[in-house]
């Protein structure tokens, strides 16, 4: 265990920049949103500094609007694509002009109920919380227009499952004409069967290409999108983030954040049950533009148990995942292994991603599912014994996929260890 413990804080620390961690070498050679969140929790047991510093960076690059960005570009690097020039946001220092799931008021919840260092924690979470507040607001107010109580993510990459299942129907209604050719960088590091395919990249160009068009102004870009997806998990990461916002605003006293949180919180968790399908015995997406369930049985309804979920569904969840155990080695799988689309190596068509496995296990130990949660943290820990700190693995046969030495792989196993 300990040895194991050392090991991942050595990934730490090799992808350490500093004032922010990279995921990985060469693959993703910036700071990401939620990879630097997740990771912020793995420094926290052994440099609470460091781990508030991680979130700090993150947040300094905020948006005016409120919008805190997937990727901040701190240095140059020309191995990745697509780079600052494709997204053109006019940022001093450069960022993407999308978003990504918004665990930081999570982890800055999770980080300051542990601290040793009281006094730094909660000067560090005071300092924080209005501005993670800001980010929870720009939601509502720029991807719930129609105020329905959840948010739609208007590009895949938003969501973090860029491949997902979920998103094929909805994709076909995103255009490739007019898409300027481009040289993809990831498959130079990465085995091109664990990745998304051209046709997708294109798709994901082309989205890029008409916000740019629109200057990333949010106020614009949610109705001119062709893809307007409500994520069940997305939201949930959403919804527990602003609960655990406003019990920690109640800890610092800030009445009028803890009120507005809690409100959101409150309002997200009722709209959830519109996504719930007793057929699937899961949460569903929600196609926005044509007002339909999507009938793809992935992990993202199954996260949705990282939100304060009703009991019977949490329940209802840890036997869906018993179903899908009967169907993998190792828990959870990113889609439905007897589903014909699913894919075991191909990103979020299938693979095991430790980080989904930790929310989820963490929704359903609070709900009292406590065996199954157990089960999938004893699962996480065979797969690294097995295979290393791999991005991703194999639901059935463990193979290691996407990049290696991975920072969030290694927090998360020093957060079920630890
Ligand atoms: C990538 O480049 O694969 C990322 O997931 C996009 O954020």
């Amino acid at each position: 265990t300990q040895e194991m413990i050392e090991q991942a804080k050595a990934v730490l620390r090799r992808n350490d920049r500093g004032s922010y961690t990279v995921p990985t070498h060469g693959l993703y050679p910036f700071q990401w949103n939620w990879d630097s969140a997740l990771s912020a929790l793995g420094f926290a047991h052994f440099d609470e500094a460091r781990a508030w510093t991680e979130i700090e960076t993150l947040l300094a690059h905020q948006w005016e609007d409120g919008m805190v960005p997937h990727i901040i570009f701190h240095e140059l690097d020309d191995g990745y694509f697509p780079g600052p020039d494709v997204w053109s946001t006019g940022r001093k220092v450069p960022t993407s002009g999308i978003t990504q799931p918004p665990v930081a008021g999570f982890a800055a919840r999770r980080i300051f109920d542990r601290a040793e260092d009281k006094a730094l924690a909660a000067e560090k979470a005071r300092a924080l919380l209005p501005r993670i507040h800001a980010w929870h607001q720009w939601f509502f107010a720029n991807r719930d227009p129609q105020g329905t109580g959840l948010v739609a993510i208007i590009h895949p990459w938003e969501s973090g499952r860029d491949n997902s299942v979920d998103w094929d129907a909805a994709f076909e209604r995103v255009p490739t004409d007019g898409v300027l050719p481009f040289t993809r960088r990831d498959t130079s590091h990465a085995n091109p069967a664990h990745r998304p395919t051209d046709e997708q990249y294109k798709r994901y160009i082309w989205l890029v290409q008409k916000f740019r068009s629109l200057g990333w102004d949010n106020s614009k870009l949610h109705d001119a999108s062709p893809f307007q997806i409500v994520d069940p998990g997305f939201n949930a990461i959403l919804i527990r983030s602003c609960a655990d916002l406003a019990d920690l605003a109640d800890t610092l006293g800030e009445t009028t954040i803890a009120a507005q949180s809690r409100a959101l919180a409150d309002k997200g968790i009722a709209a959830m049950e519109s996504l719930w399908s007793d057929a699937q015995g899961q949460y569903l997406c929600h196609d926005r533009v044509v007002d339909a369930l999507v009938e793809s049985p992935s992990i993202g309804g199954i996260l949705a148990a990282f939100a304060p979920i009703p009991q019977n569904r949490a329940k209802a969840i840890s036997a869906r995942i018993s179903v899908l155990a009967e169907n993998c080695t190792f828990l959870v799988p990113s889609h439905d292994p007897t589903a014909p689309e699913f894919d075991g190596l191909r990103y979020w068509r299938g693979p095991v991603w430790l980080i989904v496995n930790y929310m989820i296990s963490d929704g359903l130990e609070h709900c009292g599912e406590t065996a199954m949660a157990d089960r999938i943290n004893t699962d996480c820990l065979r797969l690294i014994e097995k295979s290393g700190f791999a991005e991703y693995y194999d639901p059935i046969t463990a193979e290691p996929c996407g990049g290696d030495q991975f920072t969030w792989t290694a927090a998360m196993v020093i957060e079920i260890l630890k």
